[in-house]
């Protein structure tokens, strides 16, 4: 029965994808509980994320980033990189042991060169085979001016993560891949979208609109948990009308959390439902985890195939029951000491659903279709 489905899924993507062949590898925050599967609280572009959890956990390079690099090597050709637009050290360090990576200073140093212009402009025999192509480049989304005429130009190049490219840090864009389809619609927190003007009436149009006891307010493009608020049904009216009226104490407040909102750049947010993990035990204490995971999306000889390359949970702060505020005990704190290693069983379990649902998020990606 799974193959058929597999079958009649690769079936689907032949005729409709915008690029040929791809290989594009993702990282994944998200909340996993046995009754509800896993919730999603967001899907990022890997060059960008950390797993300082993973090697605080196993030493080296960790568990994730040599996963990562087998998943590219499975490809035998040389893969261009701008090592200061890889934000993981030890990404970069696991590039380096591989034959196959090359490290870059720059774009410019790397499309000025003699190699890169032999391997760049013989286009591929098989477009559809990505071992075809002569070379990859792996660049953050934001570098090329028109990706798209980077890769009419130099049609030997493999654009690694190019479609995912139109996703580039913005919440909204990568949420909305994650409407229509039901099996989507169910790995994702029911989320809306809201001006980021206050009004009395904000707070009650969002708890008719996604009926919750607790609400995740999110920043379009902001990073490292700044500007994502936890807040209680109750509180979310107060909450708005701190971080949506300009204030000096907002201006000054010490929680990332809550200045972000200040200088935030975008002219709506997004609220989302909270969801929990179930509770994890660390010493006698329970705490409300998320867990951060990486995977791959490939798609080669019209086929898709979604990678999941493991992950481990991120602690809050404080244990269930400590006095504290929602962020302080439900949202990731992504330091050291607070990580904790996932069971095999929850790796397989996450891992299967993300690997059956992700494909249809990939499908939209290759087909520029949100
Ligand atoms: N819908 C949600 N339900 C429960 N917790 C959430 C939800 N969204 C975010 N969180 C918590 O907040 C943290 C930060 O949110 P996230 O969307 O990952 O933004 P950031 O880009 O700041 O990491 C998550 O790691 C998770 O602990
Ligand atoms: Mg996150």
């Amino acid at each position: 029965m799974k193959s058929l489905f597999l079958c009649l899924f690769c079936l689907q993507t032949l005729s409709a994808s915008n690029y040929p062949a791809d290989i594009s590898y993702m990282v994944a925050d998200l909340k996993y509980s046995k009754e509800e599967g896993v919730k999603l609280c967001e899907v990022q572009h890997g060059i960008l994320s950390t797993f300082y959890g993973d090697v605080w956990l196993n030493g080296d390079n960790g568990k994730i980033c040599p996963k990562i690099v087998e998943a590219f090597d499975q490809f035998p050709i040389k893969k261009w990189y701008v090592h200061s637009q890889v934000n993981f050290k030890n990404l970069i360090d696991t590039f380096n042991e591989s034959p196959f990576w090359i490290r870059e200073s720059s774009i410019k140093t790397f499309t000025n060169s003699d190699r890169f212009k032999k391997h760049a402009l013989k286009p591929p025999e098989d477009p559809s085979d990505i071992n075809s192509y002569h070379a990859m480049l792996y660049v953050r989304g934001s570098s090329l001016v028109d990706p798209d005429h980077f890769r009419k130009i130099c049609p030997g190049v493999l654009l690694i993560d190019a479609p995912t490219h139109r996703y580039w840090i913005d919440k909204y864009t990568m949420t909305r891949l994650f409407m229509g389809d039901p099996k989507l619609v169910k790995i994702k927190p029911e989320w809306g979208l809201y001006p980021k003007v206050y009004s009395e009436t904000l707070a009650k149009q969002i708890t008719d609109d996604i009926p919750s006891d607790i609400y995740v307010i999110k920043p379009r493009s902001a990073f490292l948990g700044k500007g994502v608020i936890l807040v209680a049904k109750d509180e979310l009216d107060s909450v708005l009308h701190y971080i949506l009226t300009p204030s000096e104490k907002l201006k000054s407040d010490p929680d990332g959390a809550y200045n972000h909102w200040n200088k935030d750049q975008h002219d709506s947010f997004l609220i989302e439902k909270y969801y929990p993990s179930d509770l994890i035990q660390v010493e006698d204490k329970w705490y409300q985890p998320t867990m951060r995971c990486a995977f791959v999306m490939i798609y080669n000889k019209n086929k898709i195939e979604v990678r999941f390359l493991g992950g481990y949970w991120m602690m809050p702060l404080k244990a269930e029951g400590e006095t504290g505020t929602l962020n302080e005990c439900k949202k990731a704190y992504c330091k050291a000491p607070y990580f904790v290693p996932a069971s095999d069983e929850e790796l397989q379990a996450i891992g299967k659903q993300l690997e059956e649902t992700l494909p249809l998020m990939y499908e939209k990606m290759l087909n520029d279709a949100d």
